[in-house]
């Protein structure tokens, strides 16, 4: 439990500045429980606290735990350099919070990407200690063989890797489409690991982590929401 002033809340949950939320709450744009506060120094309860803001409606988050449908064409670098950063596809506030995406897809990856701004969180997430499966549907070049899914689950040689990279499993969807899931982490795994094999990835898509499928999250391209404990409890190792 604990009690905060309204301008400390706003500016905890990534509204501006301390000065810009008292500016915020003094101009009338703040209401709890229908009723519209205009004394920053007003102080709430911030467990189950909602709020509304420039009339949209907010709860109090310690943190927050999102999951993104991630278009291609974005990157999750903190400085983009090419494209737009994932973090435009979010409300503005998360950007003030230091949300920032769970370990990188490459720009032209699609599918579940995670974002917070906890800490502990994302390292627990990144860590290559952490064995979560992750699962990509990849678009190959040249048709899919039996050969080639059997070369990515006996494990293949990438150039800086000290002992070869297997799938943890691997299967043909259909000619051009395999599903593989992998449980380490490596830049640009799967493309690597195609290219080795002597196929070329066109198209990958990240469609569950852990046991956290991006189908359960009904989220077009572009979307994203918050995680539940209940979903986030998925995301752990086996
Ligand atoms: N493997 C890749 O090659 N790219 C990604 O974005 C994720 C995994």
């Amino acid at each position: 439990m604990s009690k905060l002033s309204l301008d400390r809340i706003l500016q905890s949950q990534g509204f501006g500045t301390r000065k810009w939320c008292r500016e915020l709450i003094a101009d009338g744009e703040v209401s709890i429980g229908g009723e519209v506060i205009k004394d920053y120094r007003t102080v709430f309860e911030t467990d189950g606290l909602s709020f509304t803001i420039f009339d949209e409606d907010w709860e109090y988050r310690e943190h927050v735990y999102i999951a993104l449908n991630k278009p291609a064409n974005f990157e999750c670098s903190r400085k983009p350099s090419h494209h737009p950063g994932v973090l435009t596809l979010l409300p503005e506030q998360f950007t003030w919070r230091d949300v920032q995406p769970v370990g990188r897809l490459d720009h032209d990856t699609t599918g579940m990407l995670l974002m917070s701004d906890d800490g502990a969180f994302i390292h627990a997430q990144s860590s290559p200690r952490r064995h979560v499966p992750k699962l990509y549907v990849a678009t190959t070049h040249a048709p899919v063989t039996d050969a080639l899914i059997a070369q990515l689950l006996s494990g293949v040689q990438l150039h800086d890797e000290p002992a070869p990279l297997a799938a943890q499993s691997c299967r043909k969807l259909d000619e051009h489409r395999i599903e593989i899931v992998l449980e380490q982490g490596k830049y640009h795994q799967v493309k690597r690991m195609l290219a080795a094999a002597g196929n070329h990835c066109e198209a990958l898509c990240r469609t569950m982590i852990g046991k956290l499928s991006l189908e359960s999250l009904e989220l077009e391209e572009g979307e994203w929401c918050f995680l539940d404990a209940a979903q986030l409890s998925l995301l752990a190792p086996e």
